[in-house]
């Protein structure tokens, strides 16, 4: 049975994907709140629930070392869990002094993978998912924690597309490895707490939104490095082609990561 994790797993479109999935896996559910995430866990046979609060990376660290130390493989990893453009509290930090959505959206999914990585090499052919947004926004380098002029939704946007331009740099890095890492918008304006909080109107449901994160985990092409517009195979926003951006983003990333 292949073991999958899936981040963010307690609400939205991730409790759905451990819905889809709890038949066919072992599940790795991750929350950041102990008593809710034990709950959606005791829904399914066999889950385990892993606690982390994603905008602290030492968090990060501690769960990708408890998992490392415990679980004998990982096959999939499903990088569901995001904060959206709202509610409008305006600029926030993450306990590392980042930018909330930045370390949240692309931070923590770039060091979790990375540090799970020997796992999956291990447990292979294996998958990371990165659930990234056709709201993409490009990097402006000179402000990449947006202390100027800030907005949520630019804020979601340039932080998922830095999940997309990781998502072709460690799929380069992870070649021949059998480690497959893509990034898929799921579905526009699904009907979850995000939409809502960012005072949009739902037009979709996490049903549509799963269909293509679930083709993902069960595709034995192999392919690797690309974006899906759902099921549709398509470019990413122009940056993510720009060759010095990846440098700089990369640089960025690591610098940050290991301070
Ligand atoms: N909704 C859409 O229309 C849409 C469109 C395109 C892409 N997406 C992407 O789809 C994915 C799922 O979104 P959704 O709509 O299901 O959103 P959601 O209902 O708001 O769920 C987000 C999940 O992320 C978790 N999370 C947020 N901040 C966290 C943190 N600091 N530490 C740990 N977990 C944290 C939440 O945990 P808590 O319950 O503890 O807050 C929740 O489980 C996201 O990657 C999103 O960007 C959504």
């Amino acid at each position: 049975m292949r073991t999958i994790l899936i981040t963010g797993a307690g609400r939205g479109l991730g409790l759905h994907l451990a819905r889809e999935l709890a038949g066919e896996a072992r599940l790795l559910l991750h929350g950041r709140d102990p008593a809710r995430t034990a709950e959606v866990a005791r829904e399914f046979p066999s889950a385990r629930p892993l606690i982390a609060d994603l905008s602290d990376l030492s968090q990060v660290d501690a769960l990708a070392a408890e998992i490392l130390a415990t679980e004998p493989r990982l096959d999939v990893v499903i990088h569901n869990a995001a904060i959206g453009g709202g509610p409008f509290r305006g600029r926030e930090l993450s306990a590392d002094g980042h930018e909330l959505r930045f370390a949240v959206n692309h931070l923590a999914p770039a060091l979790l993978t990375r540090l799970l990585l020997p796992l999956l090499r291990a447990s292979a052919p294996a998958k990371v998912i990165n659930v990234a947004s056709m709201g993409q926004a490009p990097i402006d380098f000179s402000d990449v924690m947006l202390e100027h002029g800030y907005d949520g939704i630019h804020a979601y946007c340039q932080a998922k597309l830095a999940m997309i331009m990781d998502t072709f740099d460690l799929a380069e890095e992870a070649a021949g490895s059998g480690v497959a890492v893509n990034a898929v918008h799921p579905a526009h304006l699904m009907a979850t707490t995000m939409v809502a909080d960012a005072g949009l109107t739902a037009a979709t449901s996490t049903t549509e939104g799963a269909a293509p994160v679930l083709r993902l985990v069960h595709d034995e092409s192999g392919t690797t490095g690309r974006y899906f517009h759902q099921l549709e195979d398509r470019p990413a926003h122009e940056q993510a082609y720009d060759p010095d951006a990846r440098a700089r983003l990369r640089a960025l990333t690591a610098a940050l990561l290991r301070p």
